[in-house]
């Protein structure tokens, strides 16, 4: 660290008095039953948690649901976690979309065993947005969120705040999944495996054949794809378009209309829901639409009802659809990369592999730095899913930053008749920490990786294919110019108007020791000038180039299987 003079800690201590709400939660995994099916009650394993410290309003009980409390925050909170593991296996929990501590991030390597705890604690300095947390232990994750541990993490903030939008009760999360039971109502689930898992139930929240009585309102859907492997292409019956106010990270600038919306698991999306037309006695049934079957696994494509909204009421609505919603802040312009990444997907020996490897437990840990970047440096990644004979589409997940989606290209001309039935879904705007790349494609992002330094995963988030092994860890380095923070390559006055505007919020924590206070001022005078030199020379290739083999990942002798 460059900070090293004593001041800062007392600096530090004093700044904690300008945090906003701390929220202190007791979390428990439990071996849990409940009533899904009429007959037998289902066993499943489920989080509970109670409220130590902190608004009332952060934990709220899904009714009838074995899935876990839906967390509520706002950005600037400080938040610890106590989760005590009562499963029968290890366990971590990660706050997936999130930009928090390697510490505090869920990974495998963080694993704790039956009867012990873990404590996880970090500032939300992430926008207004739906976010969800789940487990992420080695190889059982697919199980641990398939028996009902996942719920919401939502953050809200003033911007998000001061829009006109659906509340209360007309916010409405809805996470998707399916699941399969044996004949007295237990869950089946097949595992770590290529073609994924396909449940012959479909269940909103927990529940089957979910119907919701509305109102003749609007509502916001807070949609998560909480399914293992089913890609969703959702539609209304009536053919209502699709109105999608916000994605992984938040609201967009302004709302956005689709004819329909393809959706990958540990995907969200927030749509506006207009029921303002509709009869008492009107049934509107959500649907996932047939597609073509080139996405991979059986009975990915098929229509499936997933719910149904039934008008059971009339009532007055106030409210219309905002033109514009909350403006997505720096908007990355390729020109400005600070260097670039290849990793593509491809199949080898009965396994998809990120940049040509699978999950790395040559070190028996799972902590070998498989690719690495340079905290808070921008960078284009392409991926690609063209190579070898084998192709499925892959939900990829990045841990800790949302990033911007720069392209997508199809390369194979023979493909394009299946594309053309889900790509009018895909919706590229906005703050993503989950994207579809779909077979014989290739998508591009621009991503400023976080200032938390450490160890973080990748992966896909078609689960059976995460626990298989597709799955890799990148590590962050500490960033040439902390203090940078308005990335124009110096530490200045800007830099300086950036903190005090920010005071009090994350965005204004240079030091990156989750506090906005003195000590980032210090740090910024302890920085002046140092960063005026070197911090743009790092590679900066001219214009984004046609890919090629990404030399950054040193090859591990162990290699892959
Ligand atoms: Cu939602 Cu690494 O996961
Ligand atoms: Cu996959």
């Amino acid at each position: 660290m460059k900070f090293t003079y004593c001041t800062l800690s007392i600096v530090s201590a004093l700044g904690t008095s300008l945090l906003a709400d701390t929220i202190v939660l007791d979390l428990t995994s439990s071996v849990s039953s409940q009533q899904v099916l009429s007959g037998e009650p289902t066993v499943t394993w489920r989080y509970n948690a109670s409220l130590t410290q902190g608004p009332s309003s952060t934990l709220s009980v899904i009714p009838n649901s074995f899935l876990g409390p839906i967390i509520s925050v706002n950005t600037g909170d400080h938040v610890q976690i106590h989760q005590q593991n009562n499963l029968m296996g290890e366990t971590t929990t990660h706050f997936h979309g999130l930009d928090i501590p390697e510490i505090s991030d869920g990974h495998p390597k963080d694993a704790f065993g039956p009867g012990e705890t873990y404590d996880y604690e970090f500032i939300v300095r992430n926008r207004a947005g739906t976010y969800w947390y789940h487990p992420h232990p080695d190889m059982m994750t697919g199980q641990q969120v398939y028996m009902g541990l996942k719920s919401f993490f939502i953050v809200s903030d003033p911007a998000e705040q001061a829009l006109d939008l659906p509340r209360g009760e007309f916010d409405l999360p809805l996470c998707l999944h399916d699941a399969d039971f044996t004949a007295d109502n237990q869950l089946v689930y097949s595992g770590a495996n290529m073609m994924g898992h396909f449940g012959n139930t479909q269940l909103v929240n927990g529940q089957p054949n979910y119907n919701y009585s509305a109102a003749t309102k609007i509502y916001r859907l807070r949609l998560l794809n909480g399914s293992q492997s089913r890609i969703l292409k959702l539609g209304f019956d009536d053919g209502t378009p699709i109105i999608v106010l916000g994605v992984d990270g938040g609201l967009l600038d302004a709302p956005e209309e689709y004819p329909y919306l393809l959706m990958g698991p540990g995907e969200r999306y927030e749509l506006w829901a207009d029921f303002t037309d509709k009869n008492v006695g009107d049934v509107v049934t959500l649907k996932t639409l047939a597609y073509d079957e080139f996405a991979g696994g059986i009975g990915q494509g098929n229509e499936i009802d997933l719910m149904t909204f039934s008008i059971d009421r009339a009532e007055e609505e106030t409210l219309i659809l905002p033109t514009s919603l909350v403006p997505m802040g720096e908007v990355y312009d390729v020109a400005d990369i600070q260097s670039e990444k290849y990793w593509p997907i491809t199949f080898e020996g009965g396994m998809f592999l990120l940049n040509g490897e699978m999950w790395d437990m040559s070190d028996m840990t799972g902590t070998v730095e498989n690719e690495r970047a340079t905290a808070d440096t921008l960078e284009l990644i392409t991926m690609t899913n063209h190579e070898g004979n084998i192709q499925f589409a892959h939900p990829m997940h990045f841990h800790g930053r949302q990033f911007q989606i720069h392209s997508r290209s199809m390369v194979d001309p023979d493909s394009e008749d299946s594309y053309n039935t889900i790509k009018h879904g895909l919706v590229d705007s906005g703050w993503h920490d989950t994207f579809m790349i779909m077979p014989n494609e290739t998508v591009q992002f621009l991503v400023r990786w976080s200032r938390h330094t450490g160890l973080f995963m990748w992966h896909c988030h078609n689960l059976p294919h995460e626990d298989m092994g597709m799955m890799r860890n990148f590590s962050l380095s500490e960033a040439p110019c902390p203090a940078d923070l308005t990335h124009d390559g110096m530490v200045d006055i800007s830099d300086f108007l950036e903190i005090i505007a920010n005071w009090g919020s994350p965005f204004g924590d240079v030091t990156g020791d989750d506090m906005t206070d003195v000590a980032d001022i210090l740090a910024t005078i302890a920085d002046w000038g140092i960063c005026n030199s070197g911090f743009r020379e790092l590679p900066i290739p001219s214009k984004p180039t046609s890919a090629k083999p990404n030399s950054i990942t040193p090859k591990k002798p162990n290699g892959r299987k």
